[in-house]
């Protein structure tokens, strides 16, 4: 009864029409983001999360525990845990589901394969064939990739390039993913949106995306790997800034199960779409090692490989121009701004008291 009453609480809206949204994915580095966001402007948040360690649980805690200080609750538990999520529709009448819990990360799909086959194929299906039967029906909106894009060799990428090419079974499973949405809205008149976000970073971020151990390992002393293609080319990555990704997903939900006559292919009553959320500006790594010197003031020990690495793709750049005309996504930060920020709540989070802080306060009082 307690918990009933948390979950309640927690997913009930403050503001006139809001929404009463599932995060799945809550004490991850978006969803936490996004659910803090949606709260903000008054809809009703509730959190499903499994806190498993892929990356230091500890970081999910205190993520966690910032979203109690706004009274958002996350549920303990897993997508592949039906009647938990079948007990979850029952108390709340959800009207949107925010889908971000997955098994991400592009190398540890070759060390832990299941781990992606469970969380991004067999638990999204779980959470569709729940949803379907849920009263009301919800509008989703779900986590895709830009590795869908895979070996694609058009530039920038558009919604419409071919996604037949994955290099990583990660890769593999978001494409599933899409497809998997394509049959429920197909057949159950689901309402559902696709996200493909590029390369995401900023505070709070996850531990294993290469921004954020190159930062750790620099303070450290420790030497970087850096990739390169083949012929001795630079990676690049259309890293996207997270306070613009929490704007394009608010502006998603704001649109699901909306008419807006574009982003998809129209079947049955409620459309399906999928929209690039990228920066619309690639960097390559070697850029961002140079800026990350910057910031901490230290020089980087590189390692640079003339290799790529497996399942990693030359490069991604996306076209946003769906995603402004159907709910004005308008990506604002550039790499340095951004990284700036992730760097200023690295050292805090971190406890780390040297000049490196002193020099991004004063970056940040100069900015
Ligand atoms: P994250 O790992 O920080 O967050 C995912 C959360 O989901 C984690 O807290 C994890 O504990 C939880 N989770 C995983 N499997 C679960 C399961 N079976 N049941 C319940 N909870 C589970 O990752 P993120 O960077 O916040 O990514 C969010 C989504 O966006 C993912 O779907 C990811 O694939 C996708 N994505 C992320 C990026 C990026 O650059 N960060 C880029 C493209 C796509
Ligand atoms: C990231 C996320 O990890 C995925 O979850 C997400 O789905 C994907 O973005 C996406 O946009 O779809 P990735 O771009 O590979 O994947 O992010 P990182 O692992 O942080 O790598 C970023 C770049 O740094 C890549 O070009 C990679 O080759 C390079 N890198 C990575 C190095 O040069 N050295 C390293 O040691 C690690």
């Amino acid at each position: 009864a307690a918990w009933e009453k948390q979950v309640r609480h927690s997913s009930t809206p403050r503001r006139p029409n809001g929404f009463s949204v599932l995060v799945t994915g809550a004490a991850g580095f978006i969803g936490s983001h996004c659910s803090l966001a949606l709260k903000k402007r008054g809809d009703g948040v509730l959190g499903l999360d499994n806190f498993n360690n892929y990356y230091d649980p500890s970081l999910k805690r205190a993520r966690q525990n910032l979203l109690s200080k706004h009274q958002i609750f996350i549920v303990e538990g897993d997508l592949n845990d039906g009647p938990l999520l079948t007990k979850l529709f029952d108390v709340v009448p959800f009207t949107h589901v925010l889908h971000l819990a997955a098994q991400a990360g592009v190398r540890y799909a070759m060390q832990n394969p299941q781990s992606y086959v469970s969380s991004n194929i067999a638990g999204f299906v779980n959470l569709l064939e729940v949803a379907k039967s849920a009263n009301p029906q919800p509008s989703i909106v779900w986590a895709s990739s830009s590795s869908v894009y895979g070996l694609n060799t058009e530039n920038p990428f558009s919604e419409r390039d071919r996604t037949d090419q994955p290099a990583s079974l990660y890769a593999a499973t978001k494409k599933a993913g899409e497809e998997i949405a394509h049959t429920y809205n197909h057949i159950y008149g689901l309402a559902l949106t696709g996200l493909r976000f590029f390369t995401v970073y900023g505070p709070w971020g996850r531990p294993d995306m290469a921004y954020f151990f190159f930062t750790k390992d620099i303070l450290q002393g420790k030497s970087i790997d850096i990739y390169q293609t083949q012929d001795q080319k630079e990676v690049a990555r259309d890293f996207t800034y997270i306070d613009d990704v929490v704007k394009g997903c608010l502006g998603a939900l704001d649109t699901a199960g909306k008419s807006t006559g574009s982003g998809g292919k129209k079947k049955g009553p409620a459309q399906l779409r999928v929209y690039n959320l990228g920066n619309t500006s690639p960097v390559p790594v070697g850029r961002l090692v140079s800026i990350l010197e910057g910031l901490l003031n230290t020089k980087a020990k590189k390692h640079v490989i003339t290799m790529p690495r497996n399942g990693d793709v030359p490069f991604t750049h996306a076209n946003v121009t769906l995603a402004y005309k159907d709910f004005g996504y308008k990506p604002t930060t550039d790499l340095a701004t951004g990284l700036r920020k992730f760097v200023k709540w690295y050292v805090s989070y971190f406890g780390i008291q040297r000049r490196v802080k002193k020099e991004t306060q004063h970056a940040d009082e100069s900015g």
